[in-house]
């Protein structure tokens, strides 16, 4: 592997200049002024309420990190309590407050533990399970926040666009400035864990096994409901139009780490195949609402 190798000294350091660098956005330095609140409705308001449902939910992957990984070390504390969760939740307030403004009604965050994460919680118990649970969390944050790196660089692009210039600065602008931060975050974990080989051949394959039949696109919480919802929102942001290059960003991280003993996966199947589905869904909810 021609990278660097990333120490837990790196990720520390990483994890405290994000801390540093952006407190959670301050309220009033969002100007939400829009001029025509109906044609943003029309192109984005289905993107906005998904992501403030999603941004919002940051409350529940807490829960669920605390059910699935109790003994996370002080570097992972830090993210997430200090870092990651103060960000994401006021992302979820400013967007929600925002698709109030434009007459949409608020969003309504799903926040209960299901049950397959709690089975899953009772597995990682054991160190070696733990481990392989640890290195999926970092795959899933990996590929969660490209996705929405991706979404908020499409909408300030529409948004600039489209003359809300107002949101797309101080908004969606200031969002998106926080999201690689925490790309960066789970792609130098899970790469860590790679590169100092904390995983054995038979963890990576039971990792491999359960990443194919679990993986979940952000925010569809194994639903067909939120399915069809995320397939509205590819086809928003125009990423239909080259659906297999989307999968192949939001697919990097996995396809090189997971997929190494097949000489990298460039796009990982499970993850252009949940893409189509959520798309047909989408599809035949729309078809379904026609009729
Ligand atoms: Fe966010
Ligand atoms: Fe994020």
């Amino acid at each position: 592997m021609p990278r660097q190798i990333i120490t837990p000294d790196k990720i520390r350091d990483h994890v405290v200049r994000l801390g540093d660098l952006y407190p959670p956005i301050p309220m009033d330095s969002v100007d939400f002024t829009v001029n025509n609140p109906e044609l943003l409705k029309s192109r984005f308001g289905h993107v906005l309420d998904y992501l403030a449902r999603v941004e919002l939910e940051v409350d529940r992957n807490v829960l669920e990190l605390l059910v699935l990984l109790p003994d996370v070390d002080e570097t992972n504390r830090m993210f997430y309590a200090d870092v990651w969760h103060p960000q994401e939740i006021r992302h979820g307030l400013l967007l929600d407050r925002l698709q109030v403004d434009i007459g949409q009604p608020p969003s309504e965050p799903m926040n209960e533990v299901s049950m397959g994460i709690k089975v899953l919680g009772m597995m990682a118990k054991l160190p070696p399970i733990q481990e392989v649970v640890r290195f999926m969390y970092f795959l899933t944050g990996a590929s969660t926040e490209r996705q929405a790196v991706l979404a908020y660089n499409v909408m300030t692009e529409g948004l600039t666009e489209m003359g809300e210039s107002a949101i797309a600065k101080t908004l969606i602008g200031q969002i998106k400035q926080q999201e690689p931060g925490h790309f960066a975050f789970y792609q130098m974990s899970a790469t860590s864990m790679i590169q100092h080989e904390v995983l054995k051949p038979w963890q990576l394959f039971l990792a491999r096994v359960i990443r194919e039949r679990t993986y979940g696109l952000v925010g569809t919480n194994r639903n067909d409901k939120y399915r069809a919802a995320y397939g509205g929102v590819v086809e928003s942001l125009g990423l239909d139009a080259d659906l297999y290059g989307y999968a192949r960003e939001i697919g990097r991280v996995e396809g090189r780490l997971l997929w190494a003993n097949r000489n990298g996966m460039e796009v990982p199947p499970y993850i252009f195949d949940a893409l189509k589905q959520s798309v047909a869904l989408y599809h035949e909810q729309l078809a379904e609402q026609a009729a």
